[in-house]
Order: C-alpha cells, then structure tokens, then sequence
C-alpha cells in the first residue's frame, strides 16, 4: 500500500504503516452504537489521500457543489487530449463520437476527473452561481478549444444517478448547450449529429441532444455480467440487447429517466471509440464483472448498432505517473501477465483458501466476459490460463482440494471460451482440458453425495 501510494519519507512511511496497522473500524461502530459520537472524515481513495486515515470515522465523501474541481478540470483536460492522441495514433484521427462510462465512486475519489474529461472532450466547463457553487455547464469558445467539439455519449452507473444528480444534468446541459451553438457543424459534432437526427425524425433539439444514459430509476447494473455469469446466452447481440434494454434511459435537464430509443440507436451508430478510466490499482478491468458490464456492455451495443463493426476501446489509466491510455487488449493482456498469470498474484490468493480460487476463477469468467463484449481478449491468455491452472498436474491438485466447486467452473469456463470460438486449441490441448474439467466435476460430485449422506 505504502509503495502504490507512492510515499517516500521514511516519517511519513512509518505514520501511514502504523494508521493501516490499527483496527478501529469495529470499535467506532460499538461507539456509535453506544451513542457516542463519531468524528467526521474526508473519504476517498486510500492511495491518493491517506487523509482518510485512520479509517472508523464518520467519512463524508463530497461536496457536490464543487464537483467537478478546478484541478479535476485541468488533470480531465489532459487525459482526454492523452485519448485523442492516442486514437489518431492509431492512425484513426480525431474521432467525432466517444461513449464514456461514467462511475460514480472513481469521481469522488479524483474530484470528478471523469466528468471533467466528458466535459472537455465537449469543450464545456462547470459554470458556478454568485456564491462559487456549481450550478450547470458553459461552452468553451471553440478558439480556446483548439479542436472540434467531440460528440460524447455518457452511459453512467446507478450509484452515480444516486450520488451525483447535479453533474448528471451538467453533463446533459453541456450537450443541450453545444447542440444549440451556432457554430459551424464540422467544428461542432454534437451539432452535427444532432442536427442530422432532427432533419430524420423531428422533434425538437433537446431530444436531438440527450446524451446521459443509465438505468431506469432504482436499477443498477446492464445484467450483461449476470448472463456472462451463468452462461445462459446464444450470441453476443443478447448482451448488446440486454445493455440496451437496462442502460438506454435518458436523462435530460429535468433529471427524470425516459426512454428515447431512436435517439440512443442513432447515437450508437456514431460511436468511434468507448472509454473508461482506471482509477486504482486496486481494481484492473479483469479482477471484477462490472467493468465488461458497463465499457464491455456499451462497446457491444455500439458493435451491434454499427452492422457488426466494432469501435476501439480504451482504458485511460490514471493508477500512477501522469496517466496512460491503452486499447482494451493491451489493457487485458498487462493484467493476465501481472496477475492472472503471475506466481506472486496467484500464490499470495492461494493461501486465502477456497477464495483465492474463487477470485481466480473471477478473473477467468471475466476474461472471457471481455471477449463476448469486445473480441478483444487474444488466445494466447486462455492458452496460459488453461496450462497453469488446468492441464498443470500439482496445481490442478492444489486448487482443487482448496475449492473444487471454483475449480471446476475454471475448467469449464475454459471449455466454454473454445466453444464460443474464443480461442482455438490444438486437439491435445482441447482433450486434455475436457478430461480434466471431467475430473473435476465427478470431484465435486463426489463431494456433493458425500455431504448430502
Ligand atoms: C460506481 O461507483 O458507479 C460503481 C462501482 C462499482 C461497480 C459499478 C459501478
Ligand atoms: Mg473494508
């Protein structure tokens, strides 16, 4: 903790190790418990503020009036210039539509840095009121922008609908605003696009212009990594059905989610490039489901409103140094070599037990979440994948006498990935796999009888 949070004095060292030593969690919950009072904190990312420590107090998270800040505004600035500069070299120039996804925990912990980076990417910025709180969004003259005004698509996560209500409709107001200025269309996307949606369908620009999407009130999530999951889907436009059906709410500046399909449709058939942040090292994009819920979820809508074709997707990670943006595969193949496949990952879970196995078999199943989202995970990582965990005797042995259940959904998640033509192994390879998944199947049967006699 202490080396990713990058503190280097030896004094600051020793305070921060011996505030993540204490456990005064518990205690603090008795105190409240007890009636006693609890005193207030900043909360936040651990590894960006260690003012968050000692950790059992009672932590605020935000000031929503001041969200996104002036520094989350020049540091969004300068990641969303990182994502174009990395599209046009990829020889793919400036592109005039991204789809972002926006979470709600990454902006409290940077001050709404991804907020900050839709809005540039718009050429938009918070406006304030008289008292310096924010209270809406202003253009940015395109002369200072210095490029086109990008088209962004937002799809945002139920827990940011929930936490941040004023930057959902800055976000919306931005594109009402730059849909609305009278500038020329080819320095304009948002115009652009919104223009030519109204010359097809009618109705007014404010429609033409709805760019923030999310769940219908109450709901959470694209259920893409539920079916992902269990498995229990035929083909990959299930998945882009499923986000659409969950995430295709449009908020607008009245803040109530309505449905307006015709303008997600449309917008979709636009989208260049989809994009998430990063925000720790704590979370890659294959330790947990969401991130192919919401990138993985929008990046296959996009494919399936595009005819088949699918856009570029990006990480812009924000973990250390000044940033860096990576396509997808980059990004999945940095974490199958880190962690998946690393002795230092994997033995330091094994020794948790039956849930380091769980955890690996997480990573697998979300692996090959990000091929039936983007197609973008390359063969060699199952390969690896099945030759340490599976077709690897002793470790075969080790983790299935830790979790059998988790061990056999390995080998068969494994299994799966071939027969969804994710990978293609050699016959040998292939045959092997199945006799062990076998294995480990009559394995957990066998359990399965022991327990229930
Ligand atoms: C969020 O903060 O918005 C979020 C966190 C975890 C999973 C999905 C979304
Ligand atoms: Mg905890």
């Amino acid at each position: 903790m202490l080396d990713a949070a990058g503190i280097t004095d030896p004094v600051r060292r020793a305070e921060v190790d011996s505030l993540l030593a204490a456990e005064p969690e518990l205690p603090a919950v008795i105190h409240a418990l007890d009636g006693g009072y609890v005193r207030p904190a900043p909360g936040g990312d651990l590894l960006r503020t260690t003012e968050v420590l000692p950790t059992g107090r009672n932590l605020h998270g935000f000031d929503p009036f001041r969200l996104p800040s002036a520094f989350a505004m020049r540091d969004g600035a300068r990641q969303a210039d990182r994502l174009l500069a990395r599209h046009a070299e990829d020889g793919k120039g400036l592109p005039r539509t991204v789809a972002m996804v926006l979470w709600g925990t990454d902006n409290l912990k940077s001050e709404g840095g991804p907020i900050a980076q839709a809005l540039w990417l718009m050429g938009a910025e918070p406006r304030s009121d008289s008292y310096g709180r924010i209270c809406g969004a202003t253009l940015v003259p395109l002369e200072r922008l210095g490029r086109p005004r990008i088209d962004v698509v937002l799809t945002v996560s139920g827990i940011f609908r929930d936490l941040l209500p004023l930057q959902t409709k800055l976000l919306a107001e931005a594109a009402l605003l730059a849909a609305r200025a009278d500038e020329a269309p080819e320095l304009n996307f948002v115009r652009a696009h919104a223009l030519a949606f109204q010359a097809e369908h009618g109705g007014d620009i404010a429609r033409a212009a709805l760019r923030v999407f999310g769940n219908a009130d109450g709901a959470y999530g694209s259920n893409v990594n539920q079916m992902v999951g269990s498995g229990v889907w035929e083909n990959e436009d299930e998945l882009a059905d499923a986000y659409v059906a969950r995430k295709g709410f449009a908020y607008g500046l009245s803040g109530t989610p309505e449905r307006h399909d015709a303008v997600l449709s449309d917008i979709l058939k636009n989208v260049d490039v989809t994009y998430q942040n990063l925000d720790s090292v704590e979370l890659g994009v294959t330790t947990v489901d969401h991130y192919f819920d919401t990138l993985g979820g929008i990046s296959r809508a996009v494919r399936r409103a595009r005819g088949g074709t699918a856009a570029g997707v990006y990480i812009g990670d924000q973990t250390r140094g000044d940033g860096a943006v990576r396509s997808l595969a980059e990004q999945v193949a940095l974490e199958t070599r880190t962690r998946t496949l690393n002795p230092k990952w994997y033995e330091a879970l094994l020794k948790h037990g039956y849930e380091g196995v769980r955890e690996i078999d997480a990573h697998v199943t979300n692996t090959l979440g990000w091929s039936a989202t983007t197609g973008e995970v390359s063969p060699w990582v199952y390969q690896r994948l099945a030759e340490t965990y599976v077709l690897d005797d002793d470790m075969r042995e080790r983790i299935a006498s830790l979790n059998p259940k988790a061990s056999a959904k390995i080998a068969n998640r494994l299994i799966e990935a071939h027969d969804r033509n994710y990978w293609q192994p050699d016959d040998a390879t292939l045959d092997a796999l199945r006799r062990a998944g076998e294995e480990l199947e009559d394995r957990l049967e066998g359990i399965t009888v022991e327990m229930a006699a």
